[in-house]
C-alpha cells in the first residue's frame, strides 16, 4: 500500500487543513460558551420534564466523552460495553493482558513491568485540539511522541540500511543539483527573469549543498565545510572526539541509488499535516485518556453486555436486547435516543431497525486491515547502539515500520517497542499467520534493520485488528464516492439512533475523530430535544 492509499484510507485526504482550523475554532467557541453561559437546572432545560434518557452502544471514546458531556447537561446515560475494559481501541497492553481473537488464536502479554504497547492510537498531533483539550481537562499528562527521528533507518529495496538524514539529504542535494541546472539552461517551462533565475539558484544551492558549479558532491574539507555535509553528519563510529579525532563525515549514496530506492515515499510521509512534530503521547499508555473518562462515566457503564438488537419503539424511542456475558442471560432496555458507537464492520451483523438507506450504507463501507506487534528486548540496543531515541526507522518490507518506544529511555532493562504496523494487504496476510508465526515473521524482516534484533529477543504480543472481536478492522476507509454517497446517511439522526464514533468524520482513525463525533451527536440531541420542550 503507498502512503497516498494509507492517507486515503483514514479519510483525511484533501481535508486535513479545513478540519484543524474547524477543530481549532470549535474549541475555542466551547470554551467562551461555558464561560458565557449560566448553570440551568435540567429540569427547566426539559422542559418540567424529566431528563431525557440516552442509551450509549461502546464504551469507547466516542461513547464515553458522549455520556460525559451528556452528563454535563442533566441527561440521563446508560453505556452498553460488550468488553471487561472501556477505550476500545484506545488500549494499552501490558503484561498479564489477554487477547483472543477470531478464530481462536489466544495470547496473553508478558511484558515486564512499567512496559508497555500501543497497539490502536499511539500518537496525538498538536492541532488535535479536541483530544489534548479532554487531556488538559481530565488532567491526563502528555510527553512528546517522537514521529521523525533522524538517526533511525530506512532499510528499502536490498540496499544497506541508512540513516534517515543521510538518504533526505542526498535525495535533495540530486534533485536539487538537477533542478538548478535545468535553471541555469533555461529548462523550465516558465519564462523566469534573470534575477529570478539567480534567487531559485541560489536556493537551491543552499537548500541542496550545491557547490559553485551547481553540483551536489558533499565535501569533508573542514575548511570549506559544505552545508550537505553538515547535515548528512558523522558516521556514528567515528563521531567527533577529544584529541586526534575530528570525526569522520560519511560518501554520499550515488544518484541511482537514491532515486531507485524511493526513500521520496517514506520522506513525504512526516510533511503530511497530522504527522508532522509536535505529536504527543499519555504518560504511562494511551489507555489512560481512557480511563480518565472512565472515572467519569464509569457509574453508566454495564461491562460485558452485548448489544443483540436495536429496535424502533413505536412511541419514537429506543429499545434494545442486550446480553450479559457473564451471567449468560438477556434482557430489554428502552430509551428516548441511542447514540451508537459499534464500528459499522460489526454493526452490519446486529440485527437492528435501522431505515433501509442506513442499513444499506453501514454494509458497504468497507474496513482496513491493521496489525501491530510489540516485540520486548532485554536491552535497548536502538539506544545503546545505533543511538536511536524514538521515532521510526522504514522498510520496503511488509513489516513497514518499526516505532522505538517514546519513553523509558537509557533504561538498563530493555523496552518494549513496535515491530510492525502495517496496513492493507500486508496487515491482512500478516494477521492470518499463528502470534508465533507473526513474531518469527517481525523477528526475521526486523532483524535485517537491526541484526541485534535474535540476540536480545524476550516476548512479543500482537494484533490483527481485522479479528479482533467488537472491532473487525481497524477504522473505516471512504473513497470519494462514499465520501458523497453514504457519508451524508450515516451522519443523519435515523429518528431516535444516531450513529457515532472516528468513522463518521473526516479525522478517521483519529481519537479527535471520536471526540468530534461525539460532539456533534450530543449537539444534535440537545437541539433535538430543547426543540421539542419549546
Ligand atoms: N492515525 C493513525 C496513525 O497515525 C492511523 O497511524
Amino acid at each position: 500500500m503507498t502512503r497516498r492509499d494509507f492517507v486515503r484510507s483514514v479519510g483525511y485526504y484533501g481535508s486535513t487543513a479545513a478540519t484543524g482550523a474547524m477543530i481549532a475554532l470549535d474549541l475555542l467557541g466551547k470554551s467562551k460558551a461555558a464561560a458565557a453561559e449560566p448553570p440551568v437546572s435540567p429540569v427547566d432545560q426539559f422542559g418540567g420534564k424529566r431528563p431525557p434518557r440516552v442509551l450509549i452502544l461502546g464504551a469507547g471514546l466516542c461513547g464515553m466523552s458522549a455520556a460525559y458531556e451528556l452528563g454535563k447537561l442533566g441527561f440521563q446515560c446508560e453505556i452498553f460495553e460488550a468488553r471487561p475494559r472501556s477505550g476500545g481501541r484506545c488500549w494499552t497492553v501490558r503484561g498479564g493482558d489477554r487477547q483472543t481473537e477470531v478464530g481462536g488464536s489466544a495470547q496473553t502479554a508478558r511484558f515486564a513491568d512499567g512496559f508497555y504497547m500501543n497497539p490502536g492510537p499511539a500518537r496525538i498531533p498538536g492541532h488535535h485540539a479536541s483530544t489534548l483539550g479532554y487531556c488538559r481537562e481530565l488532567g491526563v499528562p502528555v510527553e512528546v511522541f517522537n514521529n521523525v527521528n533522524e538517526s533511525a533507518y530506512y532499510l528499502v529495496n536490498g540496499l544497506e540500511r541508512v540513516r534517515i538524514r543521510e538518504a533526505r539529504v542526498d535525495l535533495r542535494g540530486y534533485v536539487d543539483e538537477l533542478l538548478a541546472k535545468a535553471v541555469r539552461r533555461d529548462a523550465l517551462d516558465r519564462p523566469l527573469t534573470a534575477d529570478d533565475k539567480e534567487a531559485l539558484i541560489e536556493y537551491l544551492r543552499d537548500d541542496g549543498g550545491l557547490s559553485p558549479d551547481l553540483f551536489y558532491k558533499p565535501t569533508p574539507d573542514r575548511a570549506n565545510l559544505s552545508h550537505a555535509s553538515e547535515s548528512r553528519g558523522y558516521v556514528y563510529d567515528d563521531l567527533p572526539a577529544a584529541g586526534a579525532h575530528p570525526g569522520r563525515m560519511g560518501d554520499p549514496l550515488n544518484f541511482e541509488t537514491v532515486i531507485k530506492a524511493g526513500f521520496g515515499r517514506h520522506l513525504s510521509f512526516e510533511h503530511q499535516f497530522d504527522q508532522q512534530p509536535t505529536m504527543f503521547q499519555p504518560v504511562g499508555g494511551m489507555d489512560q485518556i481512557a480511563k480518565a473518562f472512565e472515572k467519569r462515566v464509569g457509574a453508566a457503564i454495564r461491562f460485558q453486555t452485548e448489544v443483540r438488537e436495536i429496535r424502533r419503539l413505536p412511541d419514537g424511542g429506543v429499545r434494545l436486547v442486550v446480553a450479559d456475558l457473564l451471567e449468560g442471560t438477556t434482557r430489554e432496555v428502552e430509551g428516548d435516543y441511542c447514540i451508537c458507537t459499534i464500528p459499522l464492520s460489526v454493526l452490519r451483523d446486529i440485527p437492528a431497525d435501522f431505515s433501509p438507506k442506513t442499513t444499506d450504507a453501514i454494509r458497504q463501507v468497507p474496513y482496513m486491515d491493521v496489525g501491530k506487534i510489540g516485540l520486548q528486548f532485554r536491552r535497548r540496543f536502538w539506544e545503546e547502539d545505533d543511538r536511536i531515541y524514538g521515532g521510526i526507522s522504514w522498510t520496503d518490507q511488509n513489516i513497514t515500520q518499526i516505532f522505538y518506544p517514546n519513553y523509558g529511555y537509557l533504561g538498563s532493562n530493555g523496552g518494549v517497542m513496535i515491530g510492525y504496523y502495517h496496513f492493507a494487504d500486508d496487515a491482512k496476510k500478516i494477521g492470518r499467520l499463528s502470534p508465533a508465526e507473526r513474531e518469527a515473521h517481525a523477528l526475521l524482516q526486523g532483524g535485517k534493520i537491526h541484526p541485534q534484533f535474535q540476540a536480545e529477543f524476550q516476548h512479543s504480543f500482537s494484533v490483527a485488528w481485522q479479528r479482533i472481536p467488537y472491532n473487525l478492522g481497524g477504522w473505516a476507509t471512504w473513497d470519494e464516492t462514499m465520501r458523497a454517497s453514504l457519508y451524508p446517511i450515516l451522519n443523519e439522526p435515523d429518528g431516535p439512533f444516531h450513529l457515532a464514533g472516528e468513522h463518521l468524520t473526516y479525522l478517521g482513525g483519529w481519537m479527535a475523530g471520536a471526540f468530534e463525533s461525539a460532539k456533534a451527536v450530543v449537539k444534535t440531541i440537545r437541539e433535538t430535544v430543547a426543540a421539542k420542550a419549546a
